[in-house]
């Protein structure tokens, strides 16, 4: 049974493009698969020093996660700072990775030219990354386009490693869903954190509400057809979150002229909030339940373990640290 590994970095509050690029994929391979996900805790270090933030990203993604159909009977979810093997495994690698493979980087350069002031840890952040994926004999890493590389990064360090101190890691393979690739962002951008531009999954009805309707859409009216109907962001996304037929007579009226932009907005906000009606209830659940999502995390450390001595064991073999 192939292995099926993903992390999710708590930098902030999951977005729609989190949830089609990465969640409902991982979710959807549970069932199929030998399924490991985990809170990339360590990796929001790179961007994020507010303690208190951290605490509370961690459990607002433990949160949705298991709100979104995360079953831990099925997949193993865990904290990855409850498994420092990991750091270990990363000095290990590092010292494998040539500096011009991080140069080249795409996350990289894009965050230091945004003015991200870059500190080691963004920089080796590929390699904390590829001692994720290797530590767990992964296969397969769901994941969206924007990881490819980073995925492509650990293949090339798993190859150095094992022609170098012979075979120790299972070389892993990118599963990237074309559909979905890139959710665009309210300002047709990719959908990011880090842009401002997301809809959350469990935003708040009002605040949601008010940020759907204030898509800022071009000066043609209702009445006019509009042969670039599927360009518009708004159909763009009642295509994830409404039924097929329902967003396809939307983008059909859009381009015959006669549905005005309000009214579009307006569909779009209803299934936005119909789609994730029952997670949000869960969600709800779960969060007047800490102590069941803290015993869910700490079993899944612990099943981790399991595969993260045993990998670890047989790299610290392979090069000579034992
Ligand atoms: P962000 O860009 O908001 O900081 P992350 O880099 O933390 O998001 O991404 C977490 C996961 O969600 C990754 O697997 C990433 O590929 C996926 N993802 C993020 N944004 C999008 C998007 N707009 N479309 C598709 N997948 C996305
Ligand atoms: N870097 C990923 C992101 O920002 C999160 C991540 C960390 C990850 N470790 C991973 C994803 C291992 C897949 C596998 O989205």
């Amino acid at each position: 049974m192939p292995r099926i590994l993903t992390g999710i970095t708590p930098s902030g509050t999951l977005h729609i493009g989190n949830y089609f690029g990465a969640m409902r994929p991982a979710i959807e391979l549970q069932a199929g698969g030998d399924a490991y996900y985990f809170i990339a805790d360590y990796h929001s270090m790179t961007s994020l020093h507010d303690p208190a933030k951290r605490r509370g990203y961690t459990h607002g993604i433990a949160l949705d996660w298991l709100a979104c159909g995360l079953d831990p009977a099925k997949a193993v979810f865990w904290r990855q700072s409850d498994i420092p093997e990991v750091c270990e495994l990363t000095w290990l690698l590092g010292t494998l990775t040539p500096m011009g493979l991080l140069e080249r980087a795409h996350s990289y350069k894009d965050k230091t030219a945004k003015g991200l002031s870059p500190n080691f840890g963004l920089f080796a952040y590929p390699v904390l990354m590829a001692a994720d994926i290797l530590l767990f004999d992964t296969h397969i890493v769901p994941v969206g386009r924007d990881q490819k590389q980073h995925v492509e990064m650990t293949r090339d360090i798993a190859v150095k490693f094992n022609l170098t101190y012979g075979e120790t890691f299972v070389v892993p393979a990118p599963d990237i869903r074309d559909e979905v690739a890139v959710v665009p962002g309210l300002d047709g951008q990719k959908m990011s954190k880090s842009y401002g531009n997301t809809v959350e999954i469990f935003g708040e009805e009002k605040a949601m509400r008010k940020k759907i309707m204030g898509l800022v859409m071009d000066s043609r009216t209702s009445q006019e057809p509009k042969p670039d109907a599927e360009k518009n962001i708004a159909i763009q996304l009642m295509k994830l979150l409404a039924p097929a037929d329902v967003a396809a007579d939307h983008e059909a009226r859009l381009r015959a002229g006669g549905l005005g932009y309000g009214d579009l907005k307006k569909a779009l906000f209803a299934h936005y909030w119909d789609f994730f009606a029952a997670a949000r209830a869960k969600r709800a659940e779960l969060a007047a339940n800490p102590d069941f999502v803290e015993k869910v995390l700490r079993d899944g450390a612990e099943r981790a373990r399991a595969v993260a001595d045993q990998v670890m064991a047989r790299a610290r073999t392979a090069c000579g640290l034992r």
